[in-house]
């Protein structure tokens, strides 16, 4: 095994607060175990343009509360390709990197385990707000996102009650409920609408709205989830828009869609996300010292562990279905 002297650090993928914890966190345990850390900017971009820079702990100083990347994040096509991986081992050996923490989602695990298996060790952090990773308890980002939703979908319901409307508020997600589902519960939402459960309009959501009617409630949040309502649709063909007309000409209930989009990327990322992404950055680099490659930092009860990458992107990520049936029993 080659000595670990200079551990490279990566975000990759759609950013997620406290991605900035997590590079404070390698470069300062890093650091303090006598080891150099470079920054690569922009992603896997980057490491194919060779564009990285040393880290001093002046670099991390005042980036704890700070959301986005300071990296910066990109997607790119070309690393994900055999001449694609050659050029990245052969940049790192460049820029004298002997081992790399990258952050990121699913697509981000994969380019690393491709590093891995050229020779270049790897651990991945999962970073994304989505909640969509199958082998952890937790993705960074995901914790200040709910939040987000919660804070915007409260102003909603003001203006929603004054006017007896109802609110379809579509949220991110990608082929993922979490961000919905906890947002509805924590929102008290009529229904929501997520990849997960096989959605029936007129079954769940018309039906909740009319039981609520029945009880004398003159306003509705809906949650639905970009999976089933946007681009990625899988079980339907109406986006917001088309399903708030849908459920207004249903119901006769005024209906109006509000689609969050990235500004639940954005903000200042949460205690939890701070803690966790310190201490999932602080796990990668002892991982890196101690030989580890190709592998996956986890929180399973809350408590940070690692799996392998292979066996960590076999695992689906399903639906807390305590918290579905909490939400279903007290909405
Ligand atoms: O994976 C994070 C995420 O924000 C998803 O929730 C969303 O589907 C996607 O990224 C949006 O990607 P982009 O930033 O490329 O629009």
């Amino acid at each position: 095994m080659k000595e670990i002297k200079t551990i490279g650090v990566l975000t990759s993928g759609g950013d997620a607060p406290g991605m900035n914890a997590v590079i404070r966190s390698v470069v300062r345990t890093a650091l303090s175990n006598g080891l150099n850390v470079k920054g690569i900017c922009k992603g896997y971009a980057g490491l194919l343009a060779g564009d990285a820079i040393d880290m001093e702990l002046p670099c991390v100083s005042g980036t704890l509360q700070r959301g986005g990347t300071i990296l910066g994040s990109a997607r790119s096509k070309e690393f994900a390709t055999p001449e694609g991986i050659e050029k990245a081992k052969a940049n790192l050996i460049d820029m004298g990197i002997d081992a790399l923490v990258v952050c990121g989602g699913d697509g981000t695990f994969r380019g690393a385990m491709a590093l891995s298996e050229a020779g270049v060790p790897c651990v991945g952090i999962p970073c994304t707000i989505d909640h969509n990773i199958g082998c952890t308890d937790y993705t960074i980002g995901f914790d200040t996102a709910v939040n987000t939703v919660v804070e915007i979908v409260d102003k909603l319901r003001d203006t929603s009650q004054s006017h007896n409307r109802c609110s379809i508020v579509e949220v991110m997600g990608h082929n993922c409920g979490a961000i919905a589902l906890h947002a509805g519960i924590c929102c008290g939402a009529e229904a929501v609408i997520i990849p997960e459960v096989r959605n029936d309009l007129e079954r769940d959501v018309l039906k909740n709205m009319s039981e609520a009617l029945n009880k004398g409630k003159t306003h509705f949040i809906i949650i639905a989830s970009e999976g089933v309502t946007g681009e990625r649709a899988k079980q339907r063909t109406m986006d917001t828009q088309q399903l708030a007309a849908f459920i207004e000409e249903q119901t006769g209930v005024e209906t109006r869609a509000t689609v969050l989009g990235h500004v639940q990327r954005g903000g200042k990322p949460t205690a939890r996300d701070r803690r966790i992404g310190s201490m999932m950055g602080n796990y990668a680099v002892t991982l890196l010292k101690s030989g580890a490659s190709n592998c996956v930092v986890t929180l399973k009860k809350n408590r940070v562990d690692h799996k392998d990458i292979k066996d960590a992107l076999e695992i689906t990520k399903t639906i807390n279905y305590e918290e579905l049936r909490t939400f279903n029993e007290i909405r």
